[in-house]
Order: C-alpha cells, then structure tokens, then sequence
C-alpha cells in the first residue's frame, strides 16, 4: 500500500515557528557577549580570569539546564518546559541589566544559560514530536535558523548600542524574544507524543486533529502507542539498553564533533582571526564578522529547503568536506605566511576571508541543523527526554572547552596548527557519519524507534 501524503497544515506551520523561537534566545546570547564584554570590562574593573568567567557563566549555565531540562521534559512536558526556559529567560535577563555588582551579574548570566540549557534541545524535540514526517526535517531545522538570526540581530544590537557603551541596553534587547517566546508557547498545544506518554490519548488525538487537520488520527495514535507500550517509562539507566546505545553513540559523538570541528571560535573569535591575518582595522574585521554572520543565516535558509529532499546523510558528507577542506586551507595559509611566503599574490586576508566563508557555509548546510534534528528524531519516546539532555549537555560542555581553549592552543601550536587540527576532527567526523549515521528523512519517529530495535537485538 502506498503511503499516504502527510497532511500540512498552516497551523502546524505556526506551533513550530513559536518553537524556533527559542533559538533566537540562544543565538541572541551566543552573539551579545562579544560586544559587551568591552563595556562590562570597564565598568567592573575585570581582570582577565574575571572576563573568562563573565563570558563563560552562560555555558556553564547551559550545562546545568541541559542536565536538568531532560527529566523535566519527560515529567511536565515540553510545552511547559519551554514556558518555564521563557521565564528563567526573562528574569535572568532583568537581573543582567539591574546587577550593581559583578556577582549578581553573574548570577544573572547562570540563569540565562539555564534558560538556554532546557530551550536548546526541548524546542527540537517539541517541533519533531508535532511535525508531520514530509517536513519533519525543515520544521525543526526552523530552531538552527534562528540561532543564526538571533546571532545576527545580537551583532545589530551590539552595534547600535556601541556608541553610547550601554551594555545592559543590548542585554535588555532578549527580553523581546523572550516574551514572544512566552506568550506563543501559552497559545500552543501540548506534544501528543508526550500526552501518550502521559497515558492520555483523548488529548493527543484532541491536539493531533487539530495540527494535522483530519478527524482520524487513529493510525498515528495508534503507532505511538504501540511504541510506548513496548518501551514503558524510562530511566537514566535505560539509556544503556542495547535499543539505545547507537543513538546514544550518535547523540554524544555528534555533539562533541559539532563543537570540535571549531565553529565556535569562528563565531566568537572572528574578528581576532582576521587580525591575526593582518586586517589591523578593527572595524574591517567586524565587517567580515556581519558578513559569516549572514552566510551563517542564507546557508541555513539552503539547508532547511534541503533536508527533507536530499537527506539528513548527504547533507551531513557535504558540509563535514566543505568544513575540512576550508581549515586546511586556512591552516595551510598560515603556515605559508609564517614561513615568510608574504608578497603572495593572494594576501592572508584574502584566504583568511574566503575559507572562514566556505567553512561556516558549510557548517549551516549540514552539521549546524542536523545535529540538533538528529538527536531529535532517534531516541525512543520513553527516553526521548533523557537522552537528548545527554547529548546537549555534552555540546554545551564541548562548547565550554573548545571556546576556552582556542586561544591558548593558538599560544601552544599556531595558528596553522590549530586549524589544520580542526581539519582532522572533521576528517573523523566524516568517517563517523560515514560509518554509523543511518537516514531517517521520511520514517516517522516510531519507524526510526523500529530500527534502532532491530539494530540493538543480538545478531541485529
Ligand atoms: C551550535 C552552536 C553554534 C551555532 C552557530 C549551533 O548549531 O550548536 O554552538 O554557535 O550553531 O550557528
């Protein structure tokens, strides 16, 4: 029997576009440090430890949010867990823009990542438990599309407040998106895959005939159910089942690769590359940061038209080749001009320019969205929570590190050295998509729970 075409509705459309919202908080914070942290430096006299910490509070933050978003996914659902992240959002925010002392903006700054910890992956995961298979992929890629734009209206903000040196009015921008994010997810239903869950099936089939548009759900309803009753409720320890453990694999090694393939020192380090490459003026070098910053959002625009025709696999390859090849070039570049290949025909400049392009275009095209999509579409129901809080505090701790150590391994290598390293990790990563990572464009959640079933029987 052919299957039937899923049905699209336009109000599907609306409940994962409020969703995506969430990831406007978490790129708008990724971008506003950088612009201001000079005037948060002057304002508190920091030392450079205490810049560290004032940078990175944030991601330890997410680290704790990640860790506690996934149980409390799993208990009062993903609807409400994206309302409580708005909130913590907000009020961290406020205690950012009032703090009169460096530690209370600290304590601000924690919430904030806490709220960014849980919004990072529920937001996924409530997108893929309501999208319709066809779009399953374009829907929750929707989330990556706008981190990108919220790293881009932070680069905005940040500029338009420069001049007046008013940090604490570029923070006081997220609470924008932070009441919208509020506001439309009271609108929004609950996840029927979590109303299953819950042993409530008159209110999934309730919320399924309203997103899918049709009075008979029972298909669907019944293949959820059927999954929840072969799985039951999960633990932590359930995630070692052997049901789980590939994903779990996937989940953990995706996550880290997504970070040490280095794109975060290309987002939050742009302007210094560029000046390592000789572009002395700095606002040359931020210029070129707009400029990632825009491919970062075009490219992703590419990718979310991509994912659901060509598939999470191939787009995966592409962009782990187009990242690899663009640090080897970069870090082949570097290491030309420090061994005194200057007077070259193309300046550093040039090359610097060209491959951070090419690597963040990339990026945008696979590995930014999939990872996130992936970890949202191969868990089974019962450990859905749970396992991708793993997975996400993983990426937020492989964030913490890589970003905290660029510098310093600048200091320890090179420059060439570093960036021909990030060439390597992303040679592994290709091997590992190559190797372990199965297509799952077109299966519904459940189909995608089946095989991973059939893997982990022995002899599967
Ligand atoms: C990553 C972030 C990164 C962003 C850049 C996300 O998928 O998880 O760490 O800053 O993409 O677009």
């Amino acid at each position: 029997m052919a299957p039937e075409p899923d049905r699209i509705t336009g109000f599907v459309l609306v409940v994962a576009a409020v969703a995506a919202v969430a990831g406007i908080l978490f790129g708008f914070d990724t971008g506003v440090i950088s612009g201001a942290i000079l005037f948060i430096n002057e304002e508190f006299s920091l030392t450079s430890v205490m810049t560290e910490v004032a940078v990175s509070a944030v991601l330890m933050g997410a680290i704790i949010g990640a860790l506690f978003g996934g149980p409390l996914s799993d208990r009062v659902g993903r609807r409400s867990s994206i309302l409580a992240a708005s909130l913590i959002f907000i009020a961290g925010t406020f205690v950012v823009v009032l703090s009169p002392l460096f530690s209370i903006f600290i304590i601000g700054r924690i919430l904030i990542g806490i709220a960014i910890g849980v919004a990072s992956f529920v937001a996924p995961l409530y997108i893929s438990e309501i999208a319709p298979e066809s779009i399953r992929g374009a829907l929750v890629s929707l989330n990556q599309l706008l981190i990108t734009v919220g790293i881009l209206v932070a680069y905005g903000v940040n500029y338009y407040f420069a001049g007046a040196g008013d940090w604490r009015a570029m923070f006081l921008a997220g609470v924008i998106p932070g009441t919208v994010l509020l506001v439309g997810m009271f609108l929004m239903p609950r996840s029927p895959r979590w109303l299953m869950f819950m042993s409530r099936p008159g209110d999934a089939a309730k919320v399924l005939r309203k997103i899918r548009g049709t009075a008979d759900v029972s298909d669907e309803i019944g293949e959820i159910e059927r999954s929840v009753r072969t799985e039951g409720a999960g633990t932590w320890s359930d995630l070692f089942a052997p049901a789980v453990r590939l994903p779990l694999l996937l989940g953990v090694g995706l996550a880290i690769l997504q970070q040490a393939t280095g794109i975060n020192t290309v987002i939050y380090y742009a302007p210094t590359i560029f000046q390592f490459a000789g572009l002395a003026e700095a606002t040359a070098s931020i210029a070129a940061t707009v400029g990632i910053g825009v491919v970062n959002v075009l490219v992703t625009l590419i990718a979310i038209w991509l994912v659901d025709r060509a598939g999470r696999r191939p787009l995966l390859l592409w962009s782990l080749a187009g990242m690899g090849i663009a640090m080897l070039l970069l870090g082949v570049g570097f290491a030309l001009e420090s061994g005194g290949a200057g007077g070259a025909a193309v300046s550093l400049g040039q090359v610097t320019a060209v491959s951070l392009i090419i690597y963040v275009a990339s990026f945008a095209l696979g590995l930014g969205p999939i990872f996130w999509l992936l970890i949202a579409e191969i868990y089974p129901l019962s450990v859905r929570g749970l396992a991708m809080s793993l997975a996400t505090v993983t990426n937020w701790a492989a964030n913490f590190i890589i970003a905290a150590t660029f510098l310093s391994l600048v200091d320890l290598i090179g420059e060439s050295g570093v960036f021909l390293l990030y060439a390597l990790v992303a040679l592994l990563a290709w091997l590992f998509v190559f190797k372990l990572v199965p297509e799952t464009k077109g299966l519904s959640l459940e189909q995608i729970e089946a095989y991973f079933r059939s893997r982990g029987r022995p002899g599967g």
